[in-house]
């Protein structure tokens, strides 16, 4: 079967590499809006998303994080530390921090939920995305988690719980074949 839902879905890719020029303010909207209409559990909808745009924060932030990857007890996550080519966001103009809101007994799944809409409501745009989970290494440390809280406005209460770098793509979707094609079993 074949529709345009579908079709979204299997040509997503990560994206990581993208134009300088950020995506409108109409596109961003309809994008976020697209996130808060993400299932969740009981219905409490706890997330925030908080759009950064300042590029030197957006750096700062991305140094701030290879600094606390240093000491991470993972040689990958230490070696990307060491990289000197590798930013966390890989240099997009525009950074999404999806927050859990302190209500929600499954605030982690439905964070999750919304940034999948929000990645998929980007490719229909044929806007680029990436989930960036590198974010978290930072948020574990206190200091970093003290100063980002205030610098990105964070809502009180509320815990960043994964980033999205969204923007121009500046390189194909690159089709990658699925691991396992039969993942699933019927019981009848
Ligand atoms: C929970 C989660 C965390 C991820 N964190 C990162 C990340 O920090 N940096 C990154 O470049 N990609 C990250 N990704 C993207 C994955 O690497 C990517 O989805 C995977 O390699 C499959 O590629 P595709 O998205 O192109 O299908 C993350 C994806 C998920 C679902």
């Amino acid at each position: 079967m074949k529709n345009l839902v579908l079709d979204v879905i299997k040509s997503r890719r990560s994206i990581r590499k993208f134009k300088s020029t950020p995506i409108t303010d109409e596109e961003l909207f309809t994008i976020i809006e697209a996130g808060n209409f993400a299932p969740s559990g009981h219905n409490e909808q706890p997330w925030h998303f908080t759009v950064v745009k300042n590029s030197s924060l957006i750096d700062e932030l991305s140094s701030d994080v290879k600094k606390e990857c240093e000491t991470f007890p993972e040689p990958f996550i230490q070696s990307m530390s060491k990289n000197a080519a590798f930013h966390v966001f890989y240099h997009a103009p525009m950074v999404i921090v999806v927050s859990a809101m302190p209500n929600g007994l499954t605030k982690v799944e439905d964070c999750s939920a919304a940034t999948q809409n929000i990645l998929l409501a980007a490719e229909s745009l044929n806007i680029g995305t990436c989930w960036i989970e590198f974010i978290n290494i930072g948020f574990k440390n206190t200091e970093f988690k003290a100063k980002y809280l205030k610098k990105l406005e964070i809502p009180e209460g509320a815990t960043p719980t994964m980033a999205i770098a969204i923007g121009y793509k500046d390189m194909p979707n690159i089709p990658v074949k699925r691991k396992n094609e039969t993942c699933y079993n019927i019981v009848e």
